[in-house]
């Protein structure tokens, strides 16, 4: 069928859906998303991503009914489109009334998805490592909210991309390192794999959880704690997760060269257990 769009309740090609010009989402940002990965025509744990929307919609104030209907746009999405290796993007906004910041009561939400192809990242870049530049993390205080407010995101995602890395380092005030703009981040430091802990400063991704699992089922220990710039000089392994990337060896951030320069063991091992979960649960990877 090709690129697919679903709008408050129906399907339609893309380009043709159109929302209108006061809809909260486009005027304030005011909307959550979340975007799934299909592997084979599968969803790879929509549940999760949706489940994530819904204790979003809960901070927010959105109605959470707007959500039930979700799994089934997934399903139908994936199924109409025919496609493989693709993607769903699911948003919903706050909904459509005359421009005013405090939002009234009773609002209907706009209901969002789209599916498109994905073409999975170059194997050279799992096989060469990527490049990160470091940036300030000037993101809201509730980065675990998966809210379409992405100034600060895209701004840093666009600096890296103009210099030819994959993401940004964020880097908070005090040196910590939280995420990536569209990724979360693991090193191995004095031999030990870490994370940044869930909670408000990071979102907590579907892949960084699934990757925990495959760390368990591969013997690597993981500690969920913050790491800072300084520690980089003593890691010898850094790797983004996310839906896109799955697990994305670091080579270089900035200037500096991490470990040999080259992807390590416990990434490689890491990428292979988490597209065996993959695998077992979808039927592709
Ligand atoms: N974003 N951190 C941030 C800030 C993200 O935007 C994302 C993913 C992740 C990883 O989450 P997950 O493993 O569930 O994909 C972490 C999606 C892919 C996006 O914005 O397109």
């Amino acid at each position: 069928m090709g690129e697919l769009a679903y709008l408050n309740g129906n399907y339609m090609p893309i380009e043709c859906a159109k929302i209108p010009v006061e809809d909260r989402g486009l005027q304030f940002g005011d909307s959550l998303y979340e975007v799934i990965r299909l592997y084979g025509g599968a969803p790879f744990r929509a549940g999760g991503h949706l489940e994530r929307m819904r204790a979003g919609a809960r901070v927010v104030g959105l109605p959470e009914d707007c959500i039930d209907v979700l799994p089934e746009v997934v399903e139908e999405l994936a199924r109409r489109s025919g496609f493989g290796d693709a993607f769903v993007y699911i948003q919903v906004t706050r909904g459509v009334c005359p421009r005013i910041h405090a939002f009234p009561s009773g609002l209907q939400p706009t209901v969002i998805g789209t599916v498109r192809p994905f073409d999975r990242l170059p194997e050279e870049l799992y096989v060469e490592g990527a490049t990160a530049y470091a940036e300030p993390d000037i993101r809201w205080g509730r980065r675990d909210v998966k809210a379409t407010t992405l100034l600060p995101n895209i701004l840093a995602a666009t600096r890296v991309a103009r210099k030819g890395g994959y993401d940004a380092v964020l880097v908070e005030e005090d040196g910590t390192i939280t995420e990536g703009t569209v990724s979360n981040l693991f090193a191995v430091i004095d031999g030990i794999l870490r994370t940044h802990p869930v909670g408000e400063r990071i979102l907590s991704g579907i892949t960084r959880a699934a990757v925990i699992e495959a760390a368990s089922n591969k013997g690597v220990e993981v500690l969920e704690e913050s790491f800072r710039i300084q520690d980089l000089d003593r890691a010898t392994e850094l790797f983004f997760t996310n839906t896109y990337c799955e697990v994305l060896p670091v080579v270089r951030v900035d200037d500096h060269v991490v470990g040999e320069g080259a992807p390590g063991p416990v990434s490689r091992t890491l990428l292979e257990g988490f597209r065996d979960i993959v695998r077992r649960e979808t039927g592709s990877a």
